[in-house]
């Protein structure tokens, strides 16, 4: 074996609802787009049509032998307008979830993926502090419904990303650029996390269950300074990488707010997660202000530097803040033509299995291509194809090496030289 699976490492997949269900739910999502601000004009309303195939992918699913299934419910479709629950879709979500059980498809459910209603957006958001109740409310109706047949929740997924492309770039809905809204967001997405990791647990409590599992997917970054000589190359790698990560993650995880964030609720601090959730992707090479990619690195098709032991980096600092079995809740690459995914897929899972950590689970960030919001359907992360006219999937390469590693428990040199030897990374 060049690595094997640790003994009960479950491995799968991830998906998020905008991005595969397609339907024009009002979200703020079907807005940006009506705005013209997908770049390839992707809509998502057509999505790849998980809405309708979702019995077809959870075959497929299991037949690719995934173990644990990542995906979200959508608000927009739960609650089309204030106070109103679409009953049809809460009982088109149960459909899924049951049949994910019935598969021996373990799902974890991401309460918020990015995508907010109309109705919502409207009132400005997670920027209000009168508007968080709303959130809460949804958290309710989700474990109200849905707490029977899912004991796994991420409460917010990448809070940090959202807060920053959506309030400081000005890249997705509503399109601001204003520091302040960012850092509001920010500790009031801490805030939403912390109370929903409360509620859940008081609710499933309430329903005699003891098997919940709460967390956060945070997205984590290496930030390195271009040339670690030069102070100011130190010091702005130092302060993107707080402002960006470490505040925010001390407050959800722990309840500390520690500058810029303010705690305007007086949490007291605590432990507020179940698990290590983390999203991987990329380092950044800093030398001013925004991120940069190393020279002469090896990148995929979005530009971005592939680290694999940046894994490893990143998960050890936040499983140092708080140790607690580690969920990789996010890794993949953009790939358009599946080129070098066998090797990324080979290379970060490699270092996670020798890195000595309790990584438990690994979900493989996508399922299938899919929306990749600005960048709409232009950008591939999946490891099945989706056909653009037909929506018919196919498995890729990628697709087959991942469940044949899982099927063997691991790598061994016959699938190593099938899969991954052949493959070599773009290097610009
Ligand atoms: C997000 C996904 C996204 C992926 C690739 C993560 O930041 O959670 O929704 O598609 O990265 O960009």
């Amino acid at each position: 074996m060049n690595f094997a699976f640790p003994k009960g490492m479950l491995l799968g997949v991830s998906t998020a609802s905008t991005q595969i269900e397609g339907g024009d739910v009002r979200s703020n999502w079907n807005d940006w787009y009506r705005r013209g601000r997908i770049t390839d004009g992707t809509d998502p309303a057509t999505g790849n049509d998980h809405w309708t195939q979702w019995q077809e992918d959870t075959a497929l699913l299991a037949r690719m032998g995934m173990q644990v299934y990542r995906f979200s419910v959508e608000w927009a479709r739960l609650m089309p307008e204030e106070g109103k629950v679409n009953e049809a879709a809460v009982a088109r979500y149960r459909e899924e979830l049951t049949a994910l059980q019935e598969k021996g498809i373990r799902p974890l459910l991401t309460i918020h993926h990015f995508s907010n209603p109309m109705w919502f957006e409207s009132k400005g958001a997670f920027t209000r502090r009168e508007n968080l109740h709303h959130y809460l409310e949804l958290v309710t109706l989700v474990v109200d419904h849905f707490g029977d047949l899912c004991s796994d929740y991420i409460t917010i997924n990448e809070p940090n990303v959202y807060a920053t492309n959506s309030y400081f770039f000005g890249l997705w809905p509503p399109g601001e650029t204003d520091f302040m809204h960012t850092l509001q967001v920010m500790e009031n997405l801490a805030y939403c996390h912390i109370a929903a990791y409360r509620l859940i647990h008081k609710k499933r409590r309430a329903m005699g269950y003891t098997d919940t599992m709460v967390g956060c997917a945070n997205h984590v970054r290496v930030f390195a300074p271009k040339d670690p000589q030069n102070p100011w190359h130190r010091t702005c790698a130092r302060l993107t990488k707080w402002l960006f990560q470490d505040a925010l993650t001390k407050a959800m995880t722990l309840g500390r707010f520690p500058l810029p964030l303010r705690n305007h609720w007086r949490i007291p601090p605590g432990e507020y997660t179940d698990f290590i959730g983390v999203n991987y992707y990329t380092r950044s090479t800093v030398s001013g202000i925004g991120d940069g990619v190393r020279e002469g690195s090896p990148r995929n098709d979005l530009n971005w530097e592939i680290y694999p032991e940046g894994i490893v980096e990143c998960t050890r600092e936040l499983y140092a803040l708080l140790p607690r079995p580690i969920w990789i809740t996010e890794n993949g690459t953009c790939d358009n033509d599946d080129r070098f995914r066998c090797r990324y897929l080979y290379e970060h899972l490699k270092a996670l299995c020798e890195c000595g950590l309790p990584v438990r689970r690994y979900y493989h960030w996508c399922f299938c291509d899919n929306f990749e919001w600005v960048e709409g359907n232009s950008a591939k992360f999946g490891l099945v194809f989706v056909d653009g006219e037909s929506r018919r999937r196919t498995v890729k390469n990628s697709g087959h090496f991942y469940s044949e590693m899982i099927r063997r428990g691991g790598v061994d040199r016959e699938l190593y030289e099938k899969y991954v030897a052949p493959q070599e990374y773009d290097v610009r």
